[in-house]
């Protein structure tokens, strides 16, 4: 089975995929750490991210496993260094080259093809996984989201103003939602469900809720009449 989760940076979905994850006993699958470690790469090997053949051959060729939380790239952990503002920075142009989207989307089905996954991304729902047995749109207004993001830098010792966040957020956004494939939309068979206000717990009741629903109307709908 397949649960596709999509939305926009600091929803929260990074956080409920990995505990709606465990309470279904399913792995997940982290697509925006793929699109990170071909940036990584691309920075560590000063190749200009305004090339993308280079791009699509470097995501052709990457040898990228999961375990958990752990990102290993070439049999290394490199969990850390693909969350540095420098590559969220940089990751634009390798997010938007048709040819490394291609690649990673091909990647993303082979390793979901391995077991149940919640898969959490930005076009899991449109373009990897259309068929996905449940599909989710996780969003929030712009003030929430930046709310969140502030107070996590400041429990890593960064001081912002929400003012300041709120202006990457709106970068992001605009970049997510503009890019040539890809692009971040609302699958038309997605649930929305924002997540202002709400705590982590009831988010991922409430995202159990819709997936154990949704299961059991996959299970009634295969039962054919005598
Ligand atoms: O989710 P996260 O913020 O780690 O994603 C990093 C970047 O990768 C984002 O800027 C996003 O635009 C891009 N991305 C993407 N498609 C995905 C997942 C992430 O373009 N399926």
């Amino acid at each position: 089975m397949i649960i596709a989760i999509d939305g926009p940076a600091g929803a929260g979905k990074s956080t409920v995929t990995r505990l709606l994850a465990n309470r279904l006993g399913f792995l997940f699958l982290d697509t925006g750490a793929m699109y990170r470690a071909v940036t990584l790469l691309a920075l560590e090997n000063h190749i200009a991210l305004d090339d993308t053949a280079r791009l699509a051959d470097l995501a052709r060729e990457i040898d990228l496993r999961f375990d958990g939380d752990v990102v290993f790239i070439n049999g290394e952990d490199r969990s850390a260094e693909i969350r540095t503002p420098e590559v969220t920075r940089k990751i634009k142009t390798v997010a938007d080259a048709v040819d490394v989207r291609e690649h990673l989307v091909a990647l993303q089905r082979k390793i979901a093809a391995t077991g149940n996954f919640v898969s959490e991304g930005r076009d899991q729902g449109t373009v990897a996984f259309p068929n996905a047995d449940c599909k989710i749109y996780l969003t929030a207004s712009t003030r929430f989201r930046a709310i969140r993001r502030a107070l996590q830098l400041k429990e890593a010792g960064k001081n912002v103003t929400v003012e300041e966040v709120i202006s990457d957020i709106n970068i992001r956004d605009y970049n997510d939602e503009n890019r040539p494939v890809g692009r971040l939309m609302k699958a038309e068979d997605a649930i929305e469900v924002n997540t202002d206000n709400k705590t982590v717990e009831d988010v991922v009741d409430e995202l159990e809720q819709i997936v154990k629903d949704r299961i059991a109307n996959l299970a009634d709908n295969s039962i054919t009449p005598a």
